[in-house]
């Protein structure tokens, strides 16, 4: 995206990716987008695809108790809405549009590192079919994920880490079976957390939190249908339809900042700089406003002879909302699943948060504005 965005400005850059075409394109991660995501990657010529098979939706529903509750995001954010459209289909976009526009993506690389990052010159370096090779460049973004080098290749004593891990994770499960709802299912259930989504008019996506040391061997498919058809039945007798699972895999949770998102011209985004739990899928969301900021001030330097305003509050302007996001995640996370270490007093806390919840106007505008997404303030502008 960050690529993109510049290319779009005029700014040239290389993307180094360790991974193949293939693998990047067809793994399946989260898959709703931010009202202002949506119109960022419109805005910049990536909506054809996104606006013929990504499905808007206006609300989701929140369950518990056997009785569902519409959120009805749009009417509480006066228009705004999500569209549910795969990780997986904005990277082949993305893809494309390089490619497409010249430029270059290197797939498969190795043994990945960077240095000289407090100089005007740093490098990156790294191996591809043995071959080794040195970018000598202005800038890195370090774009790499939590286990990335990027992060790690800052001197120790720079970045403070701001950490949480949560003692359940999510068993997500992709099945060929037509969504049994237009919308999303939040539910809670005294066994945990279940979530039903979708990729498409034909594939339902599903979530059910588990023990983080659960093994996935555990979880036959039988035994993954009989658990969310317990926790997301309700009492008007909805369910989520059964199809063959055709993936599943079991994501442990955390909550991650590192501050500040800068060291010299390494400039860390996405989960290299901040991880959240899954519940409201923010993740790419936030990726994809960071490089947004990263890319105005990118521009600014460039068509400003080398002004670095931008550039210097990077850290800053991004974690104004990565906080605000970091809190989002916790809370819906912290409401929707059941923590094995809470009292009764704890659960029976939540349970009245829930209640007071779908009966408050104010607390229902409160998650559909952050779901939707906060403003995307101080950003880029392409005319
Ligand atoms: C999806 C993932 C989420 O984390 C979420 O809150 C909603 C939907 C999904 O993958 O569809």
């Amino acid at each position: 995206m960050l690529s993109h965005l510049l290319r779009m400005h005029g700014i040239d850059s290389i993307v180094l990716e360790s991974r193949s075409r293939d693998y990047v394109e067809d793994r399946v991660r989260a898959g709703v987008l931010e009202h202002a995501t949506v119109e960022l990657l419109c805005r910049y010529g990536l909506g054809e695809r996104l606006k013929k098979i990504g499905l808007e939706h206006d609300g989701i529903w929140v369950s518990f108790g056997g009785i569902r509750h519409f959120i009805d995001m749009k009417k509480l954010t006066a228009g705004k809405c999500i569209t549910v459209y795969g990780q997986h289909e904005v990277i082949r976009d993305l893809i494309k549009a390089r490619l497409d526009a010249g430029g270059e993506i290197v797939f498969e690389v190795e043994d990945l590192s960077v240095g000289d990052l407090a100089s005007a010159a740093p490098k990156v370096r790294y191996r591809r079919h043995g071959a080794a090779h040195e970018v000598i460049c202005d800038f890195i973004a370090g774009c790499d994920g939590f286990h990335g080098v990027s992060r790690r290749s800052i001197p120790d004593g720079v970045l403070d880490f701001y950490e949480r891990i949560y003692p359940f994770a999510w068993l997500g499960v992709l099945a060929d079976a037509a969504p049994s709802s237009d919308q999303l299912v939040y539910t809670y259930h005294d066994r945990g957390f279940a979530l039903f989504s979708m990729r498409s008019p034909k594939v339902t996506r599903l979530y059910l939190q588990v023990d983080p040391e659960e093994d996935i061997a555990n979880w036959p498919d039988r035994r993954i249908w009989e658990e969310l058809r317990i926790r997301m039945t309700t009492r008007d007798g909805w369910s989520p339809s059964v199809g063959p699972v055709t993936q599943k895999s079991i994501t442990p949770m955390r909550s991650f900042v590192s501050e500040p998102m800068q060291y010299g011209n390494l400039f860390l985004a996405g989960d290299a700089a901040h991880i959240v739990p899954p519940t409201g899928a923010k993740g790419m969301n936030l990726a994809v406003a960071d490089v947004a900021v990263l890319a105005r001030a990118l521009c600014e330097f460039y068509a400003e002879h080398g002004r670095r305003v931008l550039l210097d509050q990077y850290s800053e302007t991004c974690l104004q909302r990565v906080w605000k996001v970091q809190r989002f995640s916790w809370w819906m996370t912290s409401l929707l699943h059941r923590d094995p270490r809470e009292s009764p007093f704890d659960r029976r806390r939540r349970l009245a948060e829930l209640d007071y919840f779908v009966a408050s106007r104010a607390a229902m505008t409160t998650l559909a504005e952050n779901y939707v997404g906060l403003p995307l303030e101080g950003m880029l502008t392409y005319t």
